[in-house]
């Protein structure tokens, strides 16, 4: 049984709500971790990780829960640092003033190391097998680290005002926002402990997904609306941001979604034959792309 992505959405927000503040011992940090965190994102890697271990036949329990939302502490934080002056200096973030505006360019650099590691600490401080989460520890310091997401994020800001070609722009995008989205739908294999041929799958749909999740989000930066996206958009052409509707069009950059997505399918489809389980839930994170 697949819950649906509501009933996901639902148990990641109740665990962070029973379960954060508890962790964090200095009362404006806290705050300020409590604010980017609880300030509603839309949740999608913890609940991608949810979802894959219940496709693959995994029951959830609260341990699994907490592994897997450890992943949205380090993406706030991503997105805390993101947004600071020294690199996209942004205002708003899900739908709020971002994290520095509201305590400070010190406290939200602090409330970012301490999502960062508090993610490890739920990785690893919880009851699922010790090869299980040393697995996990290790997967997601690679997607996170200076080969994964802050190797991409490098290349955002040297790239700024720097022309980068459609190879070098797709490994930006697989490393800054792939790579957390990769880990996202392997940990559901990890934790349910597949095999390597169905690993590889997982990890074919997290980077034809998380691709697709860039693309889509530099689009939106074009042709969506803030109230829509919770941040402001129209911003990345100012930055001089390497985006794929700024290299190809909007025509172009829809193209290469649908390229992407046609990819995620395709993994979905192999997904099924291999494991005789049905992965038609994932239609339900496919339908996310609305153009
Ligand atoms: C925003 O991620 C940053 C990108 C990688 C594009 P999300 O679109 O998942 O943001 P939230 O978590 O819903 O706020
Ligand atoms: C993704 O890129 C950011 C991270 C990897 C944290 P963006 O800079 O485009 O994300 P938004 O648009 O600010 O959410
Ligand atoms: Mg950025
Ligand atoms: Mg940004
Ligand atoms: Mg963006």
């Amino acid at each position: 049984m697949v819950d649906s992505i509501e009933k996901l959405k639902q148990r990641v927000e109740d665990y962070l709500a029973a379960n954060l503040a508890a962790d964090i011992d200095q009362s404006t940090l806290s705050a300020s971790m409590v604010y980017s965190t609880m300030a509603g994102g839309k949740r999608l890697r913890p609940i991608l990780t949810l979802a894959t271990v219940e496709l693959l036949g995994g029951q959830l329990n609260d341990d699994i829960v907490r592994a897997a939302t450890a992943l949205e502490l380090l993406h706030t934080y991503s997105l805390i640092h993101d947004d600071l002056p020294a690199m996209d200096n942004d205002d708003l973030r899900r739908g709020k003033p971002t994290n520095h505006r509201q305590f400070g360019a010190g406290m939200a650099t602090l409330a970012g190391d301490g999502l960062l590691t508090l993610a490890f600490q739920w990785v690893t401080d919880n009851q699922l097998p010790a090869g299980t989460k040393a697995e996990l520890a290790l997967e997601l310091a690679k997607a996170a680290g200076p080969a994964g997401m802050v190797a991409g994020q490098a290349r955002d800001i040297e790239g700024e005002g720097h022309h980068l070609n459609l190879d070098q722009l797709r490994y930006l995008h697989r490393q800054k926002t792939g790579a957390l989205i990769h880990y996202a739908v392997l940990a559901g294999g990890i934790i349910t402990d597949q095999p390597a041929e169905v690993r590889k799958l997982l990890a074919k749909f997290g980077d034809s997904y998380g691709l697709a999740f860039q693309i889509y989000d530099d689009l939106m930066d074009v042709v969506g609306s803030t109230a829509q996206m919770g941040k402001k958009v129209g911003k990345d052409a100012g930055e001089h941001k390497n985006t794929y509707p700024g290299l190809l069009g909007v025509a172009g950059a829809e193209e290469q979604l649908h390229r992407a997505l046609a990819g995620a399918r395709s993994a979905q489809a192999e997904l099924a034959q291999v494991t005789g389980n049905s992965f038609a839930a994932y239609d339900d994170f496919l339908a996310y792309f609305k153009l």
